[in-house]
């Protein structure tokens, strides 16, 4: 069940998400922005994906009663893409902190004791050297009873940490956190969102060690924190700046 009307009533974002799609079934809502409605406004919620998208070309478990949706932002620069990433962790952790004391593992896993609540995923298409779609994929699994088992990986739910059931609202989850993103975004085209900084508040790591898989090969490093860009800012063991761009990462859970 999705309620358009409560969900509606909730968004307080001017522009993003204004048009919701609700499907009991669909491959993923992910592919569905970016190949079925792409425009300002768009936004598709499934109870059941059967080809959710993860990072890294993993396949996404969606387990019905999850908050399992993607929106569509249109308007942007090519260079916003980083930042994005982050801002999109960013809104999805204001929005759960109201439940739970979750942070952020680089760059927009949401997790909380270690465990991940929250996944978020990027896709884009562009038209020549022009970002024309994007689509802003989250999973955030909600209750016990739909926690997704995971090889590798541990996971958790709002309720697991404690949150009382009748007290979470999945459309007004999503819509908060749409509006929060939009409120962000804002921010970082008008040049008054310093991500820099702004991490320092949201990061699970900072200052401690990171178990980080680059090409392949799995190295410890202790998080300084993230570049204007959005990059992990890290130290090596001889305490050399390393800069690590995303789709070179991967992390250990339980570090
Ligand atoms: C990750 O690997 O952590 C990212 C997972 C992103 C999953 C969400 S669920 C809604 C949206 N549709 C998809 O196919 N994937 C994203």
């Amino acid at each position: 069940m999705f309620s358009q009307e409560k969900y509606l009533r909730a968004l307080l974002a001017k522009r993003l998400g204004k048009r919701p799609y609700y499907f009991e079934s669909l491959d993923s809502t992910n592919s569905f922005i970016i190949n079925k409605d792409w425009h300002e406004g768009a936004m598709a919620l499934a109870d059941i994906q059967t080809d959710g998208k993860g990072r890294s070309g993993k396949n996404w478990v969606t387990v019905p009663g999850n908050a399992c949706f993607s929106f569509a932002v249109t308007d942007l620069d090519k260079n916003m893409l980083m930042p994005l990433n982050l801002l999109a962790g960013f809104a999805v952790t204001d929005v759960l902190r109201r439940f739970a004391p979750v942070s952020l593992k680089w760059p927009n896993d949401c997790v909380c004791g270690g465990k991940k609540i929250c996944g978020i995923l990027l896709e884009t298409s562009f038209a020549g050297d022009r970002l024309e779609k994007l689509a802003v994929g989250i999973g955030i699994n909600l209750y016990d009873r739909c926690v997704p088992k995971v090889a590798g990986i541990p996971v958790t739910s709002l309720e697991t940490l404690g949150a009382d059931p009748s007290g979470i609202s999945r459309e007004e989850i999503i819509a908060d956190i749409i509006t929060r993103f939009e409120e962000l975004t804002e921010l970082l085209k008008e040049g008054n969102i310093a991500i820099e900084e702004t991490w320092r508040g949201y990061s699970a790591n900072i200052g401690g060690e990171i178990s980080v898989t680059l090409s392949g090969e799995k190295r410890i490093f202790r998080e300084k924190g993230v570049t204007a860009e959005g990059a992990l800012l890290a130290l090596d063991k001889y305490g050399r700046e390393t800069v690590i761009n995303s789709g070179e990462i991967g992390y250990d859970f339980g570090r």
